[in-house]
């Protein structure tokens, strides 16, 4: 099974890459932004919670999303392996989910790491926020403090990962299919050991 957390600040390409990823290497994709949002399109009481701390940018509470994976990975026992995007955003997610992955006999490959600095996150999120309709997109002050959560938060992550030796970063300033490649690269490698 090869099981990827694709980790990157706001904006980074991670939902982009993924689209790709899943398609050259048959996996399924976990996206929790994704899923969230699928809560609030539904109206659903979880959605309608989460809604109000996604659109200041802040994180919502570690049980949520840890809740909405547990039930995706029991939803896809067959799966050839996922791309997890967008989580672990906290340690506390990325302990759980590796008791989580435990339990199943399974465990993380790998984290790759897309590193883009802060003009570039903001160029690409407002240029985005002038059509996607998502409220966190549309202003610079909330792409701000998403980017503040990322940084107190979710990049101790990456020295979670760094410990198990499964961390690995690269450049994400270049075209979609540069940084495709590079990410390639490394889950080839991966698969060859
Ligand atoms: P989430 O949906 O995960 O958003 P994010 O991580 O803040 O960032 P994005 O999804 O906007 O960026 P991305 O890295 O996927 O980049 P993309 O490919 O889209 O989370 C949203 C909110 O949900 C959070 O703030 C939080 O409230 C909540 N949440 C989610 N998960 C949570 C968790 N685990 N715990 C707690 N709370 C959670 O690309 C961005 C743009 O750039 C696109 O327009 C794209 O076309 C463009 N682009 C991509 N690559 C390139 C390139 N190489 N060159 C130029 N443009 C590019
Ligand atoms: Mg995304």
């Amino acid at each position: 099974m090869l099981n990827l957390v694709l980790f990157g600040p706001p904006g980074a390409g991670k939902g982009t890459q993924s689209q790709k990823l899943i398609e050259k290497y048959g996996l399924i994709h976990l996206s929790t932004g994704d899923l969230l949002r699928g809560e609030i399109a539904q109206g659903t009481e979880l959605g309608l919670e989460a809604k109000k701390l996604m659109d200041h940018g802040q994180l919502v509470p570690d049980e949520v999303v840890i809740g909405m994976i547990s039930n995706k990975l029991d939803a896809n026992k067959d799966a050839g392996g996922f791309i997890f995007d967008g989580f672990p955003r906290t340690v506390t997610q990325a302990e759980e989910l590796d008791s989580l992955l435990e339990s199943k006999q399974s465990s993380i490959t790998g984290m790759i790491a897309l590193q883009v600095d802060d003009d570039e996150l903001l160029r690409r999120l407002l240029l985005r926020g002038k059509d996607s309709g998502r409220v966190d997109d549309a202003n610079p002050e909330v792409i701000g403090k998403r980017i503040h959560e990322y940084n107190n938060k979710t990049a101790p992550v990456a020295e979670f990962y760094k410990k198990q030796n499964k961390f690995e970063s690269v450049n994400g300033m270049g075209t979609v299919d540069e940084i495709f490649a590079a990410i390639c690269a490394i889950i080839d490698k991966w698969l060859n050991k």
